[in-house]
This record gives C-alpha cells, sequence and structure tokens, in this order.
C-alpha cells in the first residue's frame, strides 16, 4: 500500500526513531510532523498535550496516512487508545516497544525522560508489571531536550549536564539506562560517559521493528521504490531555518521538502 506513514515528535527527536524506520523499511514515504512551535512538551500538562497530540493526529488522518508512528516519549504518556479510535487509524508509540528492548538480565533500571515522562510513571509501571523484580530508577531530566533542540552546547557543557543528571545514581549499579526522551539518543556518547558500566537502551530499532511486523500483519507494506512523487515531507510548526540547520548538523540531511505545518 502506497499511502505514507505519518511520524510525530516536538521536534528533532523523532529522527532518531525515523533513521531506524527509513533502515529497514526504505520503501516508504514519510510524513515527518515537528511541533517546535509547542516544544518542550516536557513541561506541560497532560491536558496540554492530549489536546496538542489530538491536533496532530487530525492532521495526520488528513494526509491519508497509513499509520501514525509517535515518535516522541512525552507525546506517548497521553490516552493513544482514545486517539486511535477517534480517528480509527492504527497509532505506535515509542513506549509500546520499550518493553521489548529490556533484557530479561537487567536487574536496577534507570529510565530518563522528560519532567511529563517520568510524572505519568508509565515506564516504571509498565516495566514492573512485566518484570516484578527489577529495581526501577526513574530520573526527570527537564533540561535536556530543549537544550538539544534549540541550543549548540559545547561538548564539555553538555557532559556537565548529563552528568548533574546522573551524578546521584553513580553508585546504584544500574545496569541498563533507557533513554525515554527520542532526543536523548543525540546525546548517547554524554550518557554513555556519565554512566560507564550501564548499557543504554534506545527503544528506537524497536519501535521501527514494531512497525514493520504491523504493516506485515496487515499487508500493508509499500513494494514499490520510492519516487520522486512520493518524497519524505517534513512539516514544522516553529522556525523552518532552525529545523534544516539540526537536520543537516545532527542527521547530516539536506531535506528540500521542509514545510510550514
Ligand atoms: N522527544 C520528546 C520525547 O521523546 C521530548 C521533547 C519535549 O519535551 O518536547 O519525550
Amino acid at each position: 500500500m502506497n499511502r505514507p506513514i505519518g511520524v510525530f515528535d516536538t521536534g528533532i527527536g523523532g529522527m532518531t526513531v525515523l533513521i531506524e524506520l527509513e533502515k529497514i523499511l526504505a520503501k516508504e514515504q514519510y510524513i515527518y510532523y515537528a511541533d517546535t512551535k509547542n516544544n518542550p512538551y516536557g513541561d506541560k500538562s497532560k491536558e496540554e498535550i492530549q489536546e496538542l497530540v489530538d491536533k496532530h493526529i487530525a492532521f495526520f488522518k488528513e494526509q491519508a496516512v497509513k499509520l501514525v508512528v509517535i515518535a516522541c516519549n512525552t507525546a506517548s504518556v497521553v490516552d493513544i487508545d482514545q486517539l486511535r479510535e477517534k480517528y480509527d487509524l492504527p497509532i505506535i508509540t515509542v513506549i509500546d516497544a520499550t518493553l521489548d528492548a529490556i533484557r530479561e538480565e537487567d536487574k536496577n533500571i534507570a529510565v530518563i525522560a522528560t519532567q511529563a515522562t517520568i510524572d505519568s510513571n508509565k515506564h516504571k509501571s509498565m516495566i514492573l508489571e512485566a518484570f516484578p523484580d527489577k529495581k526501577v530508577y526513574p530520573i526527570a531530566a527537564p533540561r535536556i531536550a530543549p537544550i538539544i533542540e534549540f541550543e549548540n552546547l559545547s561538548d564539555d557543557q553538555a557532559q556537565n549536564i548529563v552528568d548533574d543528571y546522573i551524578f546521584p545514581y553513580r553508585d546504584k549499579e544500574i545496569d541498563s539506562l533507557i533513554l525515554a526522551c527520542t532526543h536523548f539518543p543525540i546525546w548517547q556518547d554524554h550518557f554513555s560517559k556519565a554512566l560507564p558500566q550501564a548499557d543504554l537502551i534506545n527503544p528506537a530499532r524497536n519501535t521501527a521493528r514494531k512497525v514493520k511486523d504491523f504493516l506485515i500483519k496487515h499487508d500493508i507494506l509499500c513494494n514499490q521504490d520510492k519516487t520522486d512523487t512520493r518524497e519524505d515531507i517534513y512539516f514544522v510548526s516553529g522556525d523552518l531555518e532552525v529545523f534544516k540547520e539540526k537536520l543537516a548538523k545532527i542527521f547530516d540531511k539536506k531535506e528540500k521538502n521542509v514545510r510550514k505545518g
């Protein structure tokens, strides 16, 4: 089926998921929506986030997408089932794929995310329900996503910020650290340095796998090669130039199809 796949984030972070989708679903056309005007969602209430996400799903519906990927943990804490029903659209979130990325043998798991994601308690309760023996340490890191989105820090400055958040957990024998904000894999080297004994878990690859399995199961994979008429489109609610600069700088992508959305 040739209809596009919608990918949502509040900014550049969802690109960490799009890159994994493109690796295993290269023939698909993607419509990426970056709500940079309202970024960060991490300091918003659940009601505010629900309203924004609802609006974006309506937009994807208008674009006739066959599936929406919420490549943003913070946007995934709202009532997604209600939106699936309201818009009659399959929606796969990064949080849906997170359990698949957790390893049986890890005992102490830290989850680092935005304030709204941590406040939702979604990761902790989901992990403990599936693995009652694990110990989960939630870490709210409200400053990181907006910095990655809008600022250009030196490596040392970025490392200091990550170190400050991680410092209280250094002696907790953390086996794995879940990067539960799609912006965070962009700073993965800083997280690795801050907590060298822990393995980093980035659920992006599992999210892509979940999308592929869904498309196969429902027989809606696109089997035609990509052409000029099916190029990816990026819609950005905020400053187009800032977004384009980040795309080029972080992901080495020079996209021509970046539009005001
Ligand atoms: N990329 C988003 C996430 O995965 C967070 C950014 C924000 O706070 O808007 O949670």
